[in-house]
């Protein structure tokens, strides 16, 4: 079984490096890959309301007799419960069908500019991250802006943005902005849905170090100091895209890695994107 290493979120509290996520999971699959991959080593897990599978995690969780402080659980409140009472509420279905007290990260989903509540949902996070039952609060798919407003309209900076991030999509600014507010940068789509994995350049380093390549790319990923959460329901796959603090891509790797930049999202713009 593999250990992952962890990082520091700004709380103090430590994440693991490497998670599990479970978009697109369907509900009555969930239990059983989040089951595969705690057995495999995996000891954070990815959720969200909006995959409906919440359920299955904690499922999963109760099932495999290891102690819940020993595993790192986030889940997201979805664009049309943002708000201060909406989400409280989501916050709490959440939890109940979680089967739990806590989670360790809760992360505002997108930030729905044209909705324009993110802020005072974010006062509402705050109240939870208070009150212990979110251990860590967080956001996901923020840009600059959206971020800035927090900082200057709020107290607690966030734990972590949750991002689009892949060899084609390489986040470097938002990545800069991040590395100076303590916040941590973690990837989402990280093999870009499968979409990078024929890449010639990440071909020929899978080929120099004997591994595959999504190993690469996950990587790839731990070494710029991301936080990552490859999903998968293949069981060979859990387990190979656990495996990758055995080797190490060169300053010249990373550097050719760095070229396949392109700008191209697999998910929605999160500028306008407002669910
Ligand atoms: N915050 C957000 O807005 C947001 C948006 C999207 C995703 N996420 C989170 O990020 C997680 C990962 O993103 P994602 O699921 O979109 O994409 P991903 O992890 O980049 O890719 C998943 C796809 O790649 C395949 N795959 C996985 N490992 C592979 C391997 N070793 N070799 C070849 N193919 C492999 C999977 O196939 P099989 O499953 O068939 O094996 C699946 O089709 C999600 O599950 C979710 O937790 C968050």
């Amino acid at each position: 079984m593999t250990d992952v290493p962890s990082l520091a979120l700004n709380t103090g509290a430590q994440i693991p490096q490497l998670g599990f996520g479970v978009f697109q999971v369907p509900p009555p699959e969930t239990a059983a890959a989040v089951g595969m991959a705690l057995e495999q080593g995996y000891r954070s897990i990815d959720t969200a309301a909006a995959y409906r599978n919440e359920r299955g995690v904690g499922e999963a969780v109760a099932a495999s007799g290891i102690p819940r402080d020993e595993v790192f659980i986030t889940t997201k409140v979805w664009n049309d419960q943002q708000g201060r009472d909406t989400t409280l509420a989501a916050f709490e279905r959440s939890l109940e069908r979680l089967g739990m007290d806590h989670v360790d990260l809760y992360l505002i989903h997108w930030p729905a500019p044209g909705r324009d509540r993110y802020v005072e949902t974010w006062k509402m996070l705050e109240e939870l991250h208070a009150d212990g039952r979110a251990r860590a609060i967080g956001v996901s798919n923020f840009q600059i802006p959206h971020l800035e407003r927090l900082l200057d309209e709020c107290d607690v900076v966030p734990a972590l943005n949750q991002i689009e991030l892949s060899p084609q999509l390489q986040q470097a600014e938002l990545r800069r902005f991040h590395a100076e507010h303590g916040i941590l940068t973690e990837a989402w789509s990280p093999l870009a849905q499968g979409a990078v994995l024929d890449d010639p350049v990440i071909a020929d380093l899978a080929a120099a170090h004997g591994r595959t390549p999504a190993q690469v790319v996950l990587r790839w990923h731990v070494q710029l100091g991301n936080v990552v959460i490859p999903k998968s329901v293949t069981p060979s796959r859990i387990a190979e895209n656990i495996d990758i603090f055995g080797f190490e891509l060169s300053d010249d790797e990373m550097a050719r890695m760095e070229t396949l930049e392109s700008g191209t999202r697999t998910g929605p713009d999160p500028d306008v994107f407002n669910g």
